[in-house]
């Protein structure tokens, strides 16, 4: 049984005060851990502060990025032990403006989830249609050369605690209303594509969330899909009533 994983990835909206007070305001009203994860992804001079915030509630403490390298003459790099000191549990790595905006590749993003995992942090996989499908012959069709990549090296009882998400480009940051059935497909062919190389058994375990235009209207028939096993929320987990509808989306 996967428990499903609510995360909120604020990316570069809130500064330290903001991202404390946002704490504040939810963490009496969180879900029990034994039914649901919820996890919030916040800029990394925020995450200490937050972690000392949390106080026990079931709130996973989140980086949004790290250096692909554990230690170094990095200048301006943030490496994932001090992550993990700084109370993160997951990094996520990879995420689509990473790649688009910062020009990240396969291999960067496997050299990140190879030390990640070598510190004990998990990575939270983030891929996209670029990266799962491709157009041939004006039919899309499912690939798993670009994806591939991002796993060499990651042993099968690694690849069992690594979390997925799946974010179509056009639906990131976009008016464009999420589509529970792209949800599901592209979730799926994921799931199917890790099949291939790690089994059937090993795949049923790993957590696929799907991230684009998520929001408290769309949040249940999206989680309705039997290969979505969570939700990467931008915009919509900025203001903490909205999180906290979305955290609660099963009642
Ligand atoms: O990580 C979150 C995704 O980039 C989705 O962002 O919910 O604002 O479309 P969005």
């Amino acid at each position: 049984m996967r428990k499903p994983f609510i995360i909120a990835n604020w990316k570069m909206h809130k500064n330290i005060q903001e991202s404390v007070e946002f704490i504040k305001q939810i963490r009496e009203c969180l879900p029990q851990a034994g039914v649901e994860e919820v996890g919030i992804a916040a800029q990394a001079v925020a995450l200490a502060n937050m972690k000392q915030m949390v106080q026990g509630a079931n709130l996973q403490i989140i980086a949004q990025n790290a250096a692909s390298e554990l230690v170094g003459p990095y200048t301006g790099e943030i490496s994932v032990r001090c992550l993990a000191d700084a109370g993160a549990s997951y990094v996520m790595l990879g995420h689509l403006e990473r790649r688009r905006l910062f020009h990240e590749d396969n291999e960067t993003i496997n050299q990140k989830v190879l030390t990640a995992l070598a510190t004990g942090l998990t990575p939270i996989i983030c891929t996209d249609d670029k990266m799962v499908q491709a157009e041939i012959n004006g039919e899309i069709h499912y690939i798993f050369d670009q994806l591939k990549g991002v796993f060499d090296g990651v042993a099968p009882d690694q690849l069992k605690k690594i979390v997925l998400s799946y974010e179509p480009s056009w639906a990131v940051g976009s008016s464009q209303t999420a589509n529970p059935l792209v949800a599901q497909k592209g979730c799926s062919r994921i799931r199917e594509m890790i099949a291939a190389v790690y089994g059937q058994r090993l795949a049923d375990q790993v957590r696929i969330l799907y991230g684009g235009s998520v929001n408290p209207q769309n949040i249940a028939a999206i989680m309705a899909n039997p290969d979505v096993d969570g939700v990467l929320i931008g915009r919509a987990s900025l203001q903490a009533d909205h999180f906290l509808e979305m955290v609660n989306w099963q009642q």
